[in-house]
């Protein structure tokens, strides 16, 4: 006779697929995924990013293809960064404020492309138009100026909206930016254009390869602590979170991911605001250097990690394995 004991309870519900599958208590769908991609001048240019093995910069027309194939994929919406061209950047960024810039460029191909079929988020911020890769104005000694940057980035985020822009993720970190950028979409006939605040964006080790993706990391002397957060700490995460509630935001971001899901369980269990991750681009890195080192199966890494976010409490994850994953999840 074997011996039983009450406490096999859990491990007897894992024996067999059928009973995982019902035992499941979270679930993660294409409909989870936001996907960035990086445009590029020209037309027909493809141009892969070496610190990002199977990211590639788009031009504008495959930048619509790439929407296409997302809405076939069923990812409901793609955030777009660019690669500014190196004589288009300034001390001010100027070109983030030009209607006919790579972002509007890109984000009015979409919209041709696919209508409505797909959202388009939009990144606020100046490091992918500034010659010293800051996100914001810098005075005289290198300090990025809180008040003349936000009056910046409401120009910006109007040029996006004007373009067609759906949601408007400010990542500069400057305070009193979602009030602000919030203020002038109403006055500006954009009301039901919405803000995902980047409220807990830490300064962090894992933005390397992007930089690289938009060329600001050459440029960029110093870090950006003076605006970006401590990774040590957690209720100046709540208190971020709460200012960028109370100034209009629609829904929230925590990023860098993995290493602060933490603050995405305690973001989701304190506010009722939908909460978002970014996979950022050394955390995608990192995967692809474990699988192709051998020390993991990437595409199980993938949507261990993906699932990851979802349990923690994410209503969606920013991930450049969007089309791996979705094509994994449709399969
Ligand atoms: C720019 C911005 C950054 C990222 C998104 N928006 C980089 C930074 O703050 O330096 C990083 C995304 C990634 O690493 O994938 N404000």
């Amino acid at each position: 006779m074997s011996r039983s004991y009450p406490n096999t309870r859990l491990r007897r519900t894992r024996t067999h697929g059928w009973s995982r599958a019902m035992h499941r208590e979270t679930v993660l769908t294409p409909a989870d995924l936001i996907w960035p991609l990086f445009v590029t001048s020209g037309k027909g240019v493809e141009e892969p990013v070496a610190s990002l093995p199977g990211v590639s910069r788009w031009s504008v027309d495959l930048i619509a293809t790439r929407a296409k194939e997302a809405v076939d994929l069923g990812i409901p919406c793609l955030a777009l960064f660019p690669n500014t061209p190196a004589d288009r950047r300034s001390d001010h960024g100027e070109e983030a404020l030009n209607p006919d810039n790579l972002m509007c460029r890109a984000i009015r191909a979409i919209r041709d492309a696919c209508g409505n079929d797909i959202g388009v988020l939009t990144d606020v911020a100046l490091d992918p138009y500034t010659s010293h890769g800051q996100d914001g104005l810098v005075d005289a000694a290198g300090y990025v100026v809180n008040d003349d940057t936000v009056a910046v980035l409401v120009d910006q985020a109007l040029n996006q909206a004007a373009a067609g822009a759906d949601i408007i993720a400010p990542s500069d970190m400057m305070d009193g930016r979602v009030r602000a950028i919030r203020m002038a979409l109403e006055m500006g006939g954009h009301a039901n254009v919405q803000i995902m605040a980047y409220a807990a964006k830490y300064a962090s080790a894992f933005y390397g390869p992007f930089r690289d993706a938009v060329g600001s990391g050459g440029l960029l002397k110093g870090d950006k602590k003076t605006y970006q957060m401590n990774p040590a700490n957690a209720e100046e995460a709540l208190a971020e979170v709460a200012l960028d509630i109370a100034e209009g935001a629609d829904s929230v971001m925590v990023k860098p991911g993995l290493p602060y899901l933490d603050i995405v369980r305690r973001v989701k269990d304190r506010f009722d605001v939908p909460v978002f991750a970014y996979q950022v681009s050394g955390e995608y890195a990192m995967i692809e250097a474990a699988a192709a080192a051998g020390a993991g199966e990437r595409e199980a890494l993938v949507m261990e990690t993906l699932m990851a976010f979802k349990r923690a409490g994410c209503s969606g994850v920013l991930t450049y394995h969007a089309a791996l994953a979705a094509r994994l999840l449709n399969a």
